[in-house]
This record gives C-alpha cells, structure tokens and sequence, in this order.
C-alpha cells in the first residue's frame, strides 16, 4: 500500500533544498522501488504569512495522518519581531512535541572524500560515525514554568525550566542502548551532573537503564568536556546520548567535523515508529534564494525517512551510495567546496544525485 509522506518545505533556503529532495523521491517512485503519495502543507514563516499561525491546525493534523514527514527549515529574520508564540520555530516545536517525536537521531558520520572539506585536520576526522542520540520533547525546550515577567523593581526577569521525569530519561536512553548494540555497542551519556541536580538524576537513570544491557559500555561525560572531546578526538565516540538542549548544540558542532552543517541529516522519531526528518541546519538567510545551499543533508535525510519509517532499507542503501558517487564525481556546492572540485548549485547536485541513483 503507498505510503504518505507530508511535505514541509518552510521558509530561508527550505523549498529550495526539499525540491532536490522530492526529485530523488520522484526518482525512485518512477522506477517502482518505493511507493508513496506526497502532500504538501505550510509551516514556519510561510504558514505564519498565510494564515497568522506557524502551524496551523490542517498542518498538524495532516502530519499525525502521514506515514513520514519530511521537513526544511524554519525561521528567519523577517519573522524575528513576531510574538514569541508566532515565531516560526514554533511551528516546528510543535510538530515535534504534537507528533510526541522524543528521539532525535543525528548521525555525524563523514564521507571520506570529504576530509578535506573539514575544518579538522583529516587525520582527526578520517573515518568519523557517531551517532548523537537527542531527546527532542522535553528539557528545557518544554518545561514550566517559562516566560518573561517585570518585577516590581521595574526590571524583567526571564526564565525557563530544565526538567526531566525519569521515564523520559529512560525511554531515549533506551533508543541509544538499541541503537549503540547494532553499532560499536559504546554509548557516552552527556549531562552537566556537577552543577544540575536534573542531570545528576538522568545519568542515574542512564545506569540503571543499562542494566538492561550487559554488552552496552556506557560512559559520562560533562557536556563542556563534552564539546571539547569532540573537536580534540571526535573518534572516540560511537553513540552520544543527551538533554534537548545539549543535542543540539554538540549536533552543530559535529556537523562541522563532517565538512559542513549542510551533510548531516536527522530522523525525529515517536513510540510508533513514526517519523519527521529534516537537515539539523536551519534557513540559512543569509544564502537563501541563491540557489547555492546543500541539498545533501535533506537528501540523507530522505534515506533515513526511507529506512525508519518507510521500510525501504535498499532504497536508503541506494541514496547513501548516490551521494557518495557524487562527491567521488568531485562535485561540491560551495559549503563543501575544495581545490580541484567541480563547484555546483543546488540544483545540480539534486540533478546529480538523481542521476547517479539511475546509473
Ligand atoms: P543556519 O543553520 O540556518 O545557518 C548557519 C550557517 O550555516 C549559515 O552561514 C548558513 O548559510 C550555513 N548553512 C546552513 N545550511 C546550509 C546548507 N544546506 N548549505 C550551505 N550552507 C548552509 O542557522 P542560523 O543562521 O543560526 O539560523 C537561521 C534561522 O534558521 C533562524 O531563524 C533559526 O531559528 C532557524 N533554524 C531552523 C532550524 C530548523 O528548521 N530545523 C534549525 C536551525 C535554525
Ligand atoms: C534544530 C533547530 C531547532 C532546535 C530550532 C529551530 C527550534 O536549531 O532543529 O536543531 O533548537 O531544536
Ligand atoms: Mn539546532
């Protein structure tokens, strides 16, 4: 039976990475090796400027109807001054806690013809897979109370609340024991258990969690070292488990180590197997509309749509080999760019994506 996939392209360079995304899905579903029906739906920005909402009820609704969701990016400066809950990137929160996607997957892993393109020497990288495991519905992101608030002094006070129920640790702890056992079977637990007594409970419940799991290796580390280790010797993690919050910023920072924050794709998962995938890079403002963004962490992150979501393991298989050809071919989009290589748009590389999966 075809499968539904809910398209959100959003705003910045969204729609210009997603359509290189649709093509390689076009690509496939032309030749009979998936089957899927496509809709399209706003969110961010583009929802915000057509009906004032950043996710508008359809939106949401559509998306806990499909099969997978494949999204852009969200945000940008036109819609900075909004109201806080008018903000695109409520929309996206929404769909992530309205969806109960709690499992960020975030794989670091680098294309060995991109070695170069890292700003780490390539014997530092060479060779990199790590799997950054986030907890995508909770911590500090969700938690109450939040706000702004003016004291009677006259001056605002702002907060918001880092908290965490031990069944929340649990379950995305056990995503990353699952995960690590069909991996290197080593998992880093990433919490700041010195100064946060939140983070001193999920480290708790992270061993006691693996006692499930007498083959799992599991390690701590604080999240400052953390961001070190990771730019001193990325290659000693294998699977990093962490806070909402502490994912996302590790993640930027070991999308870098991969060549650019334009390769590394995401799967946002919930308890049923369900699905939103996304580039971890944002709109990009500051390129959108010049045709110039990677489209290649949204084309990877049409492959792990395809493997977790859709049960198309071999066509996932077939992307990850397009793109590898790709980059073998010697083209780049400016990101990645390095001496001798082929520069191309946007575009192009979705063309050539497309092409190198029909050879
Ligand atoms: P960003 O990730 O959009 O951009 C950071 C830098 O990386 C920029 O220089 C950008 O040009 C570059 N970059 C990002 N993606 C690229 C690609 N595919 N190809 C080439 N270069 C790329 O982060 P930012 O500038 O901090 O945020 C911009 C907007 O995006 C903000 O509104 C932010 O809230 C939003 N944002 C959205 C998401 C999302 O939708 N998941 C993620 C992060 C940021
Ligand atoms: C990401 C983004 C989002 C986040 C923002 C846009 C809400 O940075 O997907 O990494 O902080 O999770
Ligand atoms: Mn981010």
């Amino acid at each position: 039976m075809s499968k539904k996939i809910l398209v959100l392209a959003g705003d910045g360079i969204g729609p210009e990475i997603v359509a290189e995304a649709v093509k390689v899905l076009d690509a496939l579903q032309a030749e009979g090796a998936i089957d899927v029906t496509m809709e399209e739906a706003l969110v961010g920005g583009a929802a915000y400027d057509d009906c004032g909402d950043p996710l508008p009820a359809a939106t949401l609704e559509a998306a806990k109807a499909a099969d997978a969701v494949l999204l852009g990016a969200v945000g940008g400066p036109k819609w900075e001054p909004l109201h806080f809950s008018k903000r695109p990137e409520r929309g996206l929160l929404g769909l992530r806690s309205g969806l109960g996607l709690f499992a960020n997957l975030r794989p670091a892993f680098l294309y060995p013809q991109l070695a170069d393109a890292s700003t780490l020497k390539p014997e530092i990288v060479s060779g990199l897979d790590i799997m950054i495991v986030r907890e995508l519905t909770g911590g500090i992101y969700f938690g109450e109370p939040r706000g702004v608030e003016t004291l009677e002094s006259g001056e605002r006070y702002g907060y918001n609340t880092l908290c965490y129920k031990e069944s929340e640790v649990e379950r995305i702890c056990r995503v990353a024991y699952d995960i690590a056992m069909k991996r290197g079977k080593r998992v880093c637990s990433v919490d700041k258990a010195n100064v946060l007594e939140v983070t001193e409970m999920w480290r708790d419940v992270a061993v006691k969690t693996a006692a499930d799991y007498p083959e799992i290796e599991l390690s701590h580390m604080y999240v400052d070292n953390a961001s070190m280790q990771l730019v001193r010797a990325p290659k000693q993690f294998d699977v990093v488990v962490t806070t909402n919050m502490f994912g996302d910023i590790l993640s930027d920072c070991a999308a870098m180590l991969t060549g650019s924050i334009g390769m590394l794709p995401s799967a946002s998962l919930n308890a049923e197997g369900q699905g939103m995938y996304e580039p971890i890079h944002g709109s990009a403002p500051d390129i959108a509309g010049r045709g110039i963004a990677n489209p290649l962490a949204t084309i990877l992150s049409v492959a792990m749509m395809l493997r977790y979501s859709l049960d198309a393991g071999e066509a996932a298989d077939r992307i990850e080999a397009a793109v590898s050809k790709v980059l073998d071919d010697g083209l780049r989009t400016g990101d990645i760019m390095s001496e001798g290589m082929r520069q191309v748009g946007t575009a192009e590389m979705g063309d050539a994506v497309v092409a190198a999966l029909r050879a």
